[in-house]
């Protein structure tokens, strides 16, 4: 049986990661989960963000479930980069699988959309560019103050998400691929995607391409999500876009993502788009469906098929049966879906 590690974290973590343990719970009994107490209150107990050790025991595990990372009570970057971005980095999780669509009853911001026409995935780049954490500053706290973050791009690092990208519109009925970027002005790294993304093209040829820049994507996701099947871009533009496109299908607390090893050498880690939400936490007012679809992707990956359909399914009775305007009530939720997916 599955083994999997979970992080719940900080804010509303904890919150909606108890109700997606339900539905795995009640989806494929037996799943062996072990609970790691990282995130703000260990590093302000101890002073640990991610020990060594702890990183070892996680990579013993099948896979992860992450609730959300960040505290404001914590500066900026310690927990984002020294525990998520650390996680991803050190299990290689090179495929950021960020999957948007518009499910019936759920009520895009968007006039001219309508359940069922929005479908789509973005393949977003997760171990390199501006998140690989190169840079410097210089001249601290002086009016001569310089602070430089440069984007990390290699062959190897492109065309593998590249070629993720492709392998999974091959699969899908559009067959489409968007390569997202900004090659007018980011000339040199823009230059080895478009290459990549060509090259890896030519190996399917049943596949068809577009390009476009980020801005016109980030506006083309708005005003006709319609037009994209799977969009492969770097990890800070597909961080942007899929909070965008979790807008326009119905809410961040719907977004569902994998940080995913394809190669399997690491556990993969399963996580909502959203943060942890403080201006929430603490209420029982988040939304769990994030984590509960994030669930369902982890237990696709671990090869359980069926148990993630019927989550998949349970979560689609949910949202059918939403009255929209309605406040979410964490635990009901929860406790709905479970009950959907056991019966
Ligand atoms: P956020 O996603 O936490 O919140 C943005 C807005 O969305 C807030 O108004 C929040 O209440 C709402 N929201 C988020 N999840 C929701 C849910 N499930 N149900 C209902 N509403 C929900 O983003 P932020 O405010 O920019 O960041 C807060 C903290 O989370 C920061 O420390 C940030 O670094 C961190 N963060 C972590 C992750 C992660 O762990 N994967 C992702 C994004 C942000
Ligand atoms: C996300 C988050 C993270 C990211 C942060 C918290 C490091 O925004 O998962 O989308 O930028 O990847
Ligand atoms: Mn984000």
């Amino acid at each position: 049986m599955a083994r999997i590690a979970v992080v719940a974290g900080d804010g509303i973590g904890p919150e909606v990661v108890a109700e997606a343990r339900k539905v795995i719970d009640a989806a494929l009994p037996g799943v062996e989960a072990t609970e790691y107490d990282l995130g703000a209150a260990r590093y302000h107990r101890t002073g640990e963000v991610l020990p060594d050790s702890v990183l070892t025991e996680l990579a013993g595990h099948d896979a992860i479930l992450l609730g959300a990372v960040g505290d404001p009570t914590v500066p900026p970057g310690v927990l984002e980069r020294g525990l998520l971005l650390k996680l991803r980095f050190s299990f290689d999780q090179y495929v950021n699988l960020r999957p948007s669509r518009l499910w019936p009853g759920v009520t895009s911001p968007l006039a001219t959309v309508k359940p069922g026409e929005v479908d789509l995935v973005v393949v977003r780049e997760g171990t390199e560019g501006l998140y690989a954490g190169a840079g410097g500053t210089l001249h601290r706290d002086t009016p001569a103050e310089v602070a430089t973050e440069e984007s990390l791009n290699t062959r190897h690092g492109v065309e593998r998400v590249v070629r993720d990208a492709f392998a999974r519109a091959s699969r899908r009925e559009r067959r489409k691929v968007t390569l997202v970027h900004k090659t007018n002005v980011l000339t040199h790294a823009g230059s080895l995607w478009a290459r990549a993304f060509e090259a890896v093209a030519a190996e399917y040829p049943d596949v068809s391409t577009e390009y476009q820049h980020v801005d016109a994507a980030a506006m083309f996701l708005v005003t006709q999500p319609q037009r994209y099947d799977v969009v492969v871009t770097d990890n800070l533009f597909g961080d942007i876009l899929t909070d965008i496109a979790a807008a326009v299908t119905g809410g961040i607390g719907l977004a569902a993502s994998g940080s995913i090893n394809p190669d399997g050498s690491y556990p993969s880690m399963f996580e909502p788009v959203h943060g942890s939400a403080p201006d929430i936490a603490g209420r029982g007012l988040a939304d769990p469906v994030a984590a509960v679809l994030s669930a369902a992707l982890l237990l696709d990956q671990l090869g359980h098929a069926d148990a993630a359909a019927r989550i998949t399914a349970a979560v689609g009775a949910e949202l059918a049966a939403r009255t929209p305007g309605e406040a979410v009530r964490t635990a009901e939720v929860g406790d709905r879906i479970a009950a959907q997916v056991a019966a």
